[in-house]
């Protein structure tokens, strides 16, 4: 059933063209956004205030990623809270907040119980889900579909990329009845989804690539992903996916953090992944290179294509296709889950089952 995949974490990686535009396509009609599950009309749209987003592990990296989004886009604050953190703290929500909760499995004890929470202090809740009919769909005032199918690695990689999708709808949808993109951005941000799945198609054709590097660091001790903005949420996800598959420690930080004290960590030859996909964070992000750099570090970057000069900054850069400023987690994310996955084939870990993990985390 692995469809002459090593493993199902390749399969479900290589599946993620069609899960994005099966994502997207029932909700793109004549040029417009149309969510009919949301339950809300413009008015209501145009009522809300805030959005409070709760989810665990991967589903609240989607959530950090789409704060940078909503915000920018649409100009509506978001709060971004883990669910076990959320659902402990009485959180203060007050009227015309929207809470939404991001679960692939639907099942997750903290995001249900944070769910739940939410509903009895008389908020909204809309339910970003994978699996149809499991609780969280079931108790969530309104539920958008992630449309990526079963997913069986313990790892999760195309319902990742198909909660991506969701939230960019979301928040386009958002911008567009607010008023705070214009027609011509909203019909160029749908042009651009729609060029997505062939361009993640053509990140995952470079695997050899990936695998060849990745066969270089299959005894690091410890490896970073820095990145500030949309990129700092990729660089969490992507450190995510290769400490849980390949065991070696890895840890994200906001680049800007660097100096105030993780950089102390950077010895002769570390491997640190850099993320520059935000025009406007770029010099920044390139200092931060350089600065590494002189401490003795090894720098991949993951860069927009056309930016050949990070070449002078960074050892060995991936690039990835045009898209639009807010859509580059769903092209980022493409080589360092490949990355992840072949650090931990080459050593010999159980990739589709990593050790104390399970796929639906319904203990707390
Ligand atoms: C990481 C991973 C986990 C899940 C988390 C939430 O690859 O899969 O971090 O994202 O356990 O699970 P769901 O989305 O089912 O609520």
């Amino acid at each position: 059933e692995k469809g002459g995949y090593e493993h199902f974490m390749l399969k479900e990686m290589y599946e993620q063209p069609k899960a994005i535009a099966d994502t997207f396509s029932p909700r793109i009609k004549d040029g417009r956004i149309e969510i009919e599950e949301l339950g809300m009309d413009d008015e209501a749209i145009r009522a809300v205030k805030k959005i409070v987003i709760v989810a665990c592990g991967s589903a609240y990296h989607t959530g950090m990623t789409s704060k940078y989004i909503f915000e920018g886009m649409a100009r509506i604050p978001v709060e971004v809270d883990l669910a076990s953190e959320f659902r402990y703290r009485d959180p203060i929500l007050t009227d015309g907040t929207l809470v939404i909760v991001i679960s692939q499995s639907g099942e997750t004890a903290d995001s249900l119980a944070a769910l739940r929470e939410a509903k009895e202090k008389g908020c909204k809740v809309l339910g970003i889900v994978n699996v149809v009919g499991s609780s969280i769909a079931r108790e969530a005032d309104n539920v958008m579909y992630t449309w990526a199918g079963p997913e069986i690695a313990v790892a999760t990689t195309k319902a990742y990329s198909c909660q991506l999708i969701a939230l960019y709808l979301l928040a386009m949808k958002f911008a567009h009845v607010r008023g705070t993109i214009s027609e011509g951005e909203l019909a160029e941000m749908i042009e651009d989804l729609k060029k997505l799945p062939a361009q993640v198609e053509m990140l995952l054709n470079n695997k050899d690539r990936i695998q060849k590097f990745a066969n270089r660091y299959l005894a690091a001790k410890s490896i970073f992903f820095i990145g500030r903005g949309i990129d700092y949420a990729i660089s969490m996800e992507g450190s995510l996916k290769l400490k849980e598959v390949s065991y070696i420690h890895s840890e994200a930080y906001a680049a800007g953090e660097l100096k105030h004290g993780t950089i102390s960590l950077i010895e002769d030859g570390t491997l640190v992944t850099a993320l520059l996909t935000q025009e406007n964070l770029y010099k920044k992000m390139i200092s931060n290179i350089e600065e590494v750099k002189t401490r003795g570090a090894f720098v991949m970057a993951v860069t927009n294509e056309g930016h050949s000069d990070v070449e002078k900054a960074a050892d060995y850069v991936v690039y990835i296709p045009k898209t639009n400023k807010y859509f580059t987690n769903s092209l980022a994310i493409i080589p360092l889950q490949l990355f992840g996955y072949y650090v931990a084939v080459g050593r010999g870990c159980d990739v589709d089952k990593p050790r104390n993990l399970a796929k639906s985390v319904t203990v707390e």
